[in-house]
């Protein structure tokens, strides 16, 4: 019988009588380890060998674990040193024990928890006892972390593996192990005799000149063999939900806008009847340029019109805010903290001329606020703003919007809740439910532009418009709790790799 030279390598090295790993086989055979996998799995195809996989675990100590090793764990520490304070015959002071002990910082912590756990003894109001038939000397975790250590891991006790690991002092990875033993129909062709079959595994531009490759027989693609599972680039899935949030809309009957992350605050807070004064417009909310500070070409008439806005109100019982309104402070510059400043842009007629109703605008762009950082907040984030120009909306309609819009990602139980905007009325939040931890997450705001703001605008329809947040709907659509995880140098790489591409 003729086979490849790989395959007649792993059957000669083979055994009959116990399945050989495959990577010792092609250590011995001199071999790269794939092509003998791929031999291997050749050869079971023939009959001539049987492949088994195995899970084998590793256990390794981490840092923290192999301190303990040299050292003691914390809580043998602090036993001792309760001891040597008398407290196996009474309560001591726990101060004073811990001060002796010699523990510090998060030791402290690790120390009282196992001690507690392990019934070493009592911690009450500041007070320690110690057990006086406690073994603390003979810690079974002790034990485990030197049987660990030496290589005896069959020696210790499972439960006290599984501490150590819970405990983060022991790390356990698995790894599946391919063996190969000869079948008896491998042991009677290897009797028969088997030599080298002339096979090449790729086609060369030698081959092809010299017409070679006429002669030579070529090895067959296994197509169902492991390849190396190399990450590879791909689309981000904040950018791929962004492109499908767009997408979704343009179907919804939506146009795009675009503008300026960098804005004058006339167009992110004044167009938006936000007082001057308003607490949201303090540093503390908004990140302020300080170069360039201002803007010089704001629209004199809508100037005029917001102004007196702010300052009368509109209509015949129209009621401003009768506190200040300065051009200064609508000039200056900010990174903006919403898209809705797109939005008061596309309505006064400023970018791409007068609109008439229906009209539908939307954006997903980022924004940026000087929140604090928490697992829901980033100084920014994405913003799916959208607005609505037509006669007679309410706010059904904006429920049928977003219950719409929502369905097109797997989301069907928004909740409402009303709300204050000084720009719309009414006004409400929507909430979702995270799929995880069945916590009610808000995704977004919306309303009805108030006569305040369309007037000056110069829109006498209805208007609704709404801010969504594009992490949040990840959030929902994807179940990860922090928004970190895919934001920044702390992002989660396996959720992003893993996470199926959806089209
Ligand atoms: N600007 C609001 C926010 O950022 C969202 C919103 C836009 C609300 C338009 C109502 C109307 O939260």
């Amino acid at each position: 019988m003729k086979l490849p030279q790989a395959q007649v390598a792993v059957l000669q090295t083979a055994d009959a009588d116990e399945p050989r790993r495959i990577d010792e086989v092609a250590d011995e055979a001199d071999l790269k380890p794939e092509a003998a996998t791929r031999a291997a799995f050749e050869l079971e195809a023939d009959g001539l060998v049987a492949v088994t996989e195995a899970t084998l675990e590793h256990y390794e100590l981490t840092a923290e674990g192999r301190q303990y090793v040299y050292e003691s764990l914390p809580e043998q520490d602090l036993y001792e040193a309760a001891v040597d304070a008398g407290a196996d015959e009474g309560a001591v002071s726990m101060g004073q024990v811990i001060g002796a002990s010699g523990l510090d910082g998060p030791a402290v912590d690790i120390a009282l928890a196992n001690y507690n756990r392990k019934g070493y003894g009592a911690i009450d109001s500041g007070e320690i006892t110690a057990d006086p038939d406690a073994d603390a000397g003979g810690d079974s975790e002790m034990f485990a972390l030197e049987a660990v250590a030496d290589g005896r891991v069959e020696d210790a006790d499972d439960d006290a593996i599984s501490q150590l690991e819970r405990r983060g002092l022991l790390a356990v990875s698995e790894e599946t192990v391919r063996s190969v033993q000869l079948t008896d129909d491998g042991v009677t062709a290897l009797m028969g005799g088997v030599g080298t079959a002339e096979t090449v595994d790729r086609l060369t531009p030698e081959l092809l000149t010299s017409g070679e490759w006429e002669d030579v027989e070529f090895t067959e693609y296994n197509v169902a063999a492991d390849a190396e599972d190399v990450p590879h680039g791909k689309e981000h899935i904040l950018r791929q939900t962004a492109n499908r949030v767009k997408d979704t809309l343009v179907g919804m009957g939506f146009q795009e806008m675009e503008g300026p992350h960098v804005d004058a605050q006339f167009w992110i807070n004044d167009c938006l009847f936000m007082p001057q004064d308003h607490p949201a417009r303090t540093h503390w909310d908004q990140f302020a340029l300080s170069a360039p500070d201002e803007i010089d070409d704001l629209p004199e008439d809508l100037v005029e019109r917001v102004r007196s806005a702010h300052l009368e109100g509109v209509g015949p019982d129209g009621e401003g805010y009768h506190s200040p309104w300065a051009e200064d402070v609508a000039r200056g510059l900010d990174l903006r903290g919403h898209t809705t400043s797109l939005s008061m842009r596309y309505l006064s007629g400023h970018e791409i001329g007068e609109l008439e109703p229906p009209e539908r605008f939307f954006s997903v762009e980022k924004v940026y606020r000087n929140d604090t950082l928490d697992p829901t907040h980033l100084l920014e984030f994405f913003q799916i703003e959208g607005w609505v120009m037509a006669e007679d909306l309410s706010v059904r309609d904006l429920m049928g919007t977003f219950t719409e819009f929502y369905e097109q990602f797997g989301i069907t139980d928004l909740e409402f809740k009303p709300h204050y905007n000084p720009y719309t009325e009414p006004s409400f939040e929507l909430f979702g439910t995270h799929p995880e931890t069945g916590e009610v997450v808000e995704v977004g705001n919306s309303g009805i532009f108030r006569e305040e703001v369309l007037s000056p605008l110069g829109v006498d329809c209805d208007v609704m418009a709404w801010g969504l947040s594009l992490e949040r709907l990840l959030m929902l659509m994807y179940g990860f709790e922090d928004i970190r995880d895919v934001h920044g140098t702390l992002c989660d790489l396996d959720l992003l790799r893993t996470t199926e591409v959806l089209h």
